[in-house]
């Protein structure tokens, strides 16, 4: 389900009279496992998903960025040199934040007309702002003539959420976005950055995403919310032990001892990561040997840890997972993303996976009375430039 490349080159000759000079793309991504880990310094193992966002661009000789978001039918300038943000079109933002960051790195940036094409779903988990951060870091690399390195990139990409944007994100959806690799999912080590492509190749089974096509209300705020209640938990871990900056540094028994030195709802939060960490090595060694009832099982073991210890589900969610597990051919079923609404990943039997997918969406719909949504993707291919 790749954007077409030669659409997005008509549409920029269409709206700027002449040819792009470089035509950039970069995928939106589904978590498979390891959810609200990556700030806590923990692993997860997302996969690229096939939908992309894609840029075609040419250099202009002044400080002008000059953007059409073709999907919106809207247009938005910004300069170089007053990188500051747009509330009247906050999609510009994206790129806006990727050239404060390349500035304070040195990179050469040259203005440019630049055109935005993509078919990652908005707003439901996919991450279709760290594809569109990722294509424009494609975009202003190919035409200044640099590369940043796997790591910096997707570094680069979460300064862009954090210092521009104000949302304390991890790392995993630029990184994916950058690092993915087709067929492959990728474990990813949040702390020293090393990583891992692990083939998703289960004899008979795939995974199914499905789209609540519920907005994700409050998300910033409740991000953040997460991101200082885990905080809590190492400040009082770290207090009693000695030593530890993140969650990672720390083990159930750790929490255990500490239960009395903070409230309920941090010793929740810490429970739901270190437990999440756990599942995510077991299900990285599950994928690598095919085994996807062992995946699936980790995979409802997780969703009901954020459900009940993280508190990101909603009741979409939650509807839509139930359904999933009551129908024949699933393995295991969770919310994917940030939560409070969005998408959720199944593993099914690829015998049952059309049924699934029906009977899946007519539940959801007669239970909640929305309609939900199959996408269907396999593993995709990382940012790359394409001409
Ligand atoms: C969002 C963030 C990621 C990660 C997930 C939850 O997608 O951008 O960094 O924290 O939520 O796992």
């Amino acid at each position: 389900m790749s954007v077409d490349i030669d659409k997005a080159k008509a549409c920029f000759e269409a709206e700027f009279g002449v040819a792009a000079e470089t035509v950039v793309r970069a995928p939106g991504r589904v978590n498979i496992i390891g959810e609200h880990t990556d700030y806590n310094h923990g692993f997860v193992l997302p996969m690229a998903i096939e939908h992309n966002t894609v840029v075609a661009a040419r250099r202009r000789s002044d400080r002008t960025l000059n953007a059409f978001a073709a999907n919106m039918n809207r247009r938005a300038q910004a300069s170089l040199d007053n990188r500051i943000r747009n509330d009247a079109e906050p999609w510009i933002d994206y790129v806006v934040g990727v050239a404060d960051e390349l500035d304070k790195l040195g990179q050469p940036l040259h203005g440019a007309d630049l055109l935005i094409l993509g078919n990652v779903p908005l707003g439901c988990g996919l991450s279709s702002s760290a594809a569109l951060e990722m294509a424009a870091l494609c975009m202003f690399e190919s035409l200044g003539g640099f590369r940043l390195e796997g790591a910096e990139a997707a570094r680069l990409g979460q300064r862009v959420e954090n210092l521009f944007l104000g949302l304390s994100t991890g790392i995993m959806d630029q990184f994916i976005s950058r690092c993915g690799k087709t067929g492959h999912g990728l474990f990813l080590d949040c702390r020293d950055f090393r990583y891992d492509l692990i083939p998703v190749a289960f004899p008979g089974a795939l995974f199914v995403i499905a789209n609540t096509c519920c907005a994700r209300g409050l998300t910033k705020s409740k991000y953040n919310e997460r991101v200082a209640e885990c905080g809590e938990a190492v400040a009082a871990m770290t207090a009693h032990k000695g030593a530890g900056t993140h969650l990672r540094d720390f083990t159930l028994d750790d929490l255990e001892t500490c239960r009395e030195l903070m409230p309920d709802t941090p010793f929740r939060r810490a429970r739901h990561v270190i437990t999440e960490n756990e599942r995510t090595l077991d299900a990285c060694e599950a994928m690598r040997l095919g085994q996807a009832e062992r995946l699936g099982a980790l995979m409802n073991a997780s969703d009901e840890s954020l459900c009940r210890d993280y508190e990101v589900t909603s009741f979409e969610l939650d509807t839509m997972t139930a359904v999933a597990r009551s129908l024949p051919g699933c393995f295991g079923a969770r919310m994917t993303g940030a939560g409070f609404g969005g998408c959720t990943i199944n593993l099914v039997a690829e015998a049952q996976a059309e049924s699934f997918g029906q009977a899946l969406m007519a539940q959801y719909t007669e239970r909640t009375g929305i309609q939900g949504e199959l996408i269907v993707s396999k593993p995709g291919g990382g940012a790359e430039i394409v001409k």
